[in-house]
């Protein structure tokens, strides 16, 4: 099968396509053959070798040395199976799914084996397209780990921080949906987009500090490593919980004292994905609740601008490849 290979941490022109031999399928594996992919902040930063500081050496020794052990990059998939083990109950060949493949990473190649024990491929939306369908698992189940673990519940005030990106953007509809009043913050040039997202205030950082203002927030998400506790603190209310996407290792370090010492809650550390949270993904973007967001598309090909892109730190939403003429179907 033909895939993506980064064979050492580097800038976008280290990727390489090769054809590298097929997964093997064992008795709960099930093989997608991929319609398409995405290029996320993750895949970025495995492929750059750029951590959080003084996260550089937990993650090279988790991740690689010299680049990554897992050389074909992408966590989200979309497409059809094109094989089942022998014990695979849920799934068939032909089905249309959409998963996510975490830490084992795999996605930009033809071909992506999923264990169907771990619970992280699911059924496709039919009201999405196959590129749609790839495009909501990184940020979605980051929001959804999140937003449960900061226990926002309807009628609070929530600051999204970096609310245009993939994260962002799936925090800000997430957040609405919840029946949250949300203040997203971003660059100037994204206002309307986040407004158009639902957000019912949105500050552009360049020129309003939300720190200097009079709103107070019972939560706020970090996805840009903008607002630490020592800068959030201020807008944060009385049992407010902060929730740090976006992290130093001094930060996230810093979170465990927090909750000894104030009556704020710091919560950080890795986003667990779980197959819960993909099975209430799922059905949120069936019912709308949470809509896609696409801020580019390349062809499989022309991976390397989808890394260039997402290396700016600044895209909208989710980067899709594609990889068959079928990924605009639905
Ligand atoms: N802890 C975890 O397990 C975990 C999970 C997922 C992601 N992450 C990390 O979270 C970060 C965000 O992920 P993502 O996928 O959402 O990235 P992304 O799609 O690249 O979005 C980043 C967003 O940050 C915004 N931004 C840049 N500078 C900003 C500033 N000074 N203030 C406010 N917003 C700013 C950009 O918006 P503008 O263009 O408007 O500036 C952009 O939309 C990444 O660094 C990623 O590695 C961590």
């Amino acid at each position: 099968m033909r895939a993506i290979i980064v064979p050492h941490y580097g800038p976008p022109e280290v990727v390489e396509t090769r054809d590298v031999p097929s997964p093997v399928v064992g008795p709960k594996h099930v093989l997608v053959r991929v319609f398409a992919t995405t290029v996320t902040s993750g895949d970025w930063r495995v492929r750059s070798g750029k951590f959080p500081r003084g996260f550089g050496w937990i993650a090279t020794l988790a991740i690689g040395m010299r680049g990554p052990r897992n050389a074909i990059l992408g966590t989200e998939v979309s497409g059809i199976v094109e094989a089942v083990g022998s014990q695979v109950t849920g799934f068939k060949v032909g089905d249309a799914v959409f998963g996510f493949t975490g830490a084992s990473m795999g996605g930009h190649a033809e071909l992506c084996r999923f264990l169907e024990t771990d619970g992280l491929l699911m059924p496709k939306p039919t009201n999405l397209t196959f590129e749609e369908a790839a495009s909501i698992s990184f940020g979605g189940t980051t929001a959804i780990d999140v937003l449960r673990r900061a226990k926002l519940k309807a009628g609070d005030r929530i600051l999204i921080v970096g609310a245009a990106g993939g994260v962002g953007s799936s925090l800000v509809q997430l957040a609405k949906h919840i029946g949250a009043h949300v203040t997203g913050v971003c660059s100037a040039s994204n206002v309307d987009f986040v407004r158009s997202l639902g957000a019912d205030r949105v500050l552009d950082y360049a020129n309003e500090d939300f720190t200097k203002d009079d709103a107070r927030y019972d939560v706020i998400v970090d996805t840009a490593g903008t607002a630490p506790y020592a800068r959030s603190k201020v807008v944060l209310k009385d049992g407010g919980r902060l929730g740090l996407v976006l992290a130093t290792l001094g930060d996230n370090l810093g979170a465990l004292t927090v909750g000894l010492f104030t009556r704020h809650k710091v919560l950080a550390g890795p986003v667990m994905v779980r197959a819960d949270h993909m099975r209430e993904l799922a059905q949120l973007a069936m019912t709308g609740a949470v809509k896609p967001v696409i801020g580019g598309r390349f062809e499989f090909e022309k991976i390397v601008e989808a890394h260039r892109l997402v290396e700016t730190g600044h895209k909208r939403g989710s980067v899709v490849v594609s990889l068959d003429a079928r990924a605009t179907d639905r």
